[in-house]
């Protein structure tokens, strides 16, 4: 059976594959605005609102009980890459604006965002499934990993105005086959 990190490395995945695409993407001399805002979308729902969101609300909090310090260490470093990401969206989204009202040479600060959160997230990401998750499955017990799991599927199933997890995983497998057609 799954276990909660399995989970969390399993948003892994399709957050990389959003990664390749926004690599293709700032290779291009220009770019479709709808494809950079869906970007932008994508990192904030599901990237953020959802993968960071079981990270930081349930994850990390359950570490924290069994030992693991908030304010420093690794559960504070990983919690600062977030914050540093959300920045890099930021920039994304208020270049992409400018971009949108005419503005084309702040296309450059979009892809420059775009590459600054990749080369975050990549490391980001290989930190958690390396070192981060192996501690906390060396400090959780399989009941902990049970009721942390069944927290994580009710998100993924979504609620109210937020769709299932499984639709962000559609839509940055559209964004995929367009942009790494070579793959
Ligand atoms: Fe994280
Ligand atoms: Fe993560």
């Amino acid at each position: 059976m799954t276990t909660a990190t399995q989970n969390l490395e399993n948003d892994h995945i399709h957050i990389l594959k959003l990664i390749d695409v926004m690599e293709a993407m700032v290779k291009l001399p220009d770019a479709e605005i709808a494809h950079l805002e869906e970007v932008v979308s994508l990192i904030r729902k599901f990237a953020d609102g959802l993968h960071h969101a079981k990270e930081e609300n349930l994850l990390f909090p359950l570490m924290a009980e069994k030992g693991f310090s908030l304010q420093q260490g690794p559960v504070a470093v990983m919690l600062t890459d977030h914050e540093e990401g959300r920045k890099f969206v930021r920039g994304m989204d208020e270049h992409i604006q400018l971009y949108k009202s005419g503005q084309l040479s702040a296309l450059n600060l979009v892809y420059a965002n775009m590459a600054g959160y990749n080369d975050l997230l990549r490391n980001h990401i290989s930190k958690e499934n390396n070192i981060l998750f192996r501690m906390a499955d060396n400090a959780f017990t399989s009941e902990d990993q049970k009721s942390l799991l069944t927290l994580f599927s009710i998100l993924d199933s979504g609620s109210g105005n937020e769709p299932s997890g499984n639709v962000y995983v559609q839509q940055i497998e559209t964004l995929a086959n367009q942009y790494l057609q070579s793959n």
